[in-house]
């Protein structure tokens, strides 16, 4: 069987930046308590007049196939990771394809929430391993600004998202590049972190907007405990699966870019794994969390301020609404 191999990355972000003292004249809570809790400075979110999923994710495989001297022609299908689609059906992957004019390549949408991206990794992967595609774009685009309450009611939720798209480029190798990846789900924790509509399986009338009190609709509820109990276990676990599957230990480990759901999740698993500062690669401070977006945007900086080098051993590991959890080890 084949290897495969991440070829090129790129990303974008919208230009407008949301500070944590904007977020205080809009809702009761203050730069301190969200540095404190989640360690986010600013995030950034869609300016309507602009961005779209597509369009960023555009932007961000542009970069990527500039980077690697490839042209769109060179892609021969598309993965797209995202649970917030510019519409809820047709699916991102089919609005990427147009945008960048593709013609009647296949595009396949991943709605995994946090873990998007990997598992659409994974998918990528098997494919080039068998070697019925050449050329994979797989990317992880969000616009959660959109669905938040941006309100005292809905601040838990509204000053931890941000917007923002990743994208990497897979192509088959002689060298090993993606070694494994791992992907895990637990549905009794669906509601634990959601957002209910439009969903499909209440009557017509029970779905119009003047019938809908509850908080939920259309806008994120978090249980923000839950998540973080249950996310430190899983990343833990599931960076151990990947390094158990390729007889490797967390010494082999050169950098860890782990899905930005919290900075204080992210320094839980670091000092679990022992890692230093420069083991693991953070930017929720600029973003937030990008959900399926904030793994190919952090690989992509990081590769661009020269933290990622040949042969070095890259873990990416998430968590997130599902439950779904993940991981990827990857010799670059
Ligand atoms: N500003 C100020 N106060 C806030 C606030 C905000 N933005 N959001 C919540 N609070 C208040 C709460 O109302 C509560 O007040 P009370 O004590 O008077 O009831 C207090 O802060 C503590 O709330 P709590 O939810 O217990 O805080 P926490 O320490 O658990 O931190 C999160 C909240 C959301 C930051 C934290 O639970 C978390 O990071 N969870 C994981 C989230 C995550 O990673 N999600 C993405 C997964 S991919």
């Amino acid at each position: 069987m084949r290897n495969s191999k991440i070829v090129a990355i790129g990303h974008h972000v919208p230009e407008n930046i949301i500070t944590n003292q904007y977020l205080s004249t809009v809702m009761d809570t203050n730069n301190d308590w969200i540095v404190e809790r989640t360690g986010i400075n600013e995030r950034r979110w869609m300016d309507p007049s602009k961005d779209t999923v597509a369009n960023m994710a555009a932007k961000a495989t542009r970069m990527a196939l500039e980077r690697a001297k490839l042209t769109e022609k060179d892609i021969d299908f598309i993965v797209f990771a995202t649970i917030t689609p510019d519409y809820f059906f047709p699916g991102s992957g089919v609005l990427l394809q147009r945008e960048l004019g593709l013609e009647s390549i296949g595009a396949l949408d991943i709605r995994n929430a946090c873990s998007g991206f990997i598992y659409a990794l994974s998918v990528a992967d098997q494919f080039i391993k068998t070697g019925m595609y050449k050329t994979i774009l797989v990317v992880g685009a969000e616009i959660q600004s959109t669905a938040l309450d941006i309100t005292t009611r809905g601040r838990n939720t509204a000053v931890i998202f941000g917007d923002g798209a990743g994208a990497v480029i897979l192509q088959p190798s002689d060298k090993p590049g993606i070694l494994s990846t791992h992907l895990h789900s637990d549905g009794r924790f669906a509601e634990e972190l959601y957002v209910k509509d439009p969903g499909s399986s209440r009557p017509h009338q029970e779905r119009q907007p003047e019938q809908i009190t509850d908080t939920s609709t259309f806008k994120v509820v978090m249980n923000g405990n839950q998540v973080f109990k249950h996310a430190v276990v899983r990343f833990m676990e599931v960076i151990n699966e990947a390094l158990e599957a390729n007889n490797l230990s967390k010494e082999d480990i050169n950098l860890l870019v782990p899905h930005q759901a919290n900075l204080r999740i992210s320094q839980y698993i670091q000092e679990k794994l022992a890692l230093s500062n420069d083991q693991v690669y953070n930017n929720i401070m600029r973003y937030g969390n990008t959900t399926a977006a904030s793994i190919p945007i952090a690989l992509s900086e990081a590769w661009a301020e020269g933290k990622i080098k040949e042969n070095d051993l890259i873990c990416l590991a998430a968590f997130g609404s599902g439950f779904t959890w993940a991981s990827a080890l990857i010799r670059w």
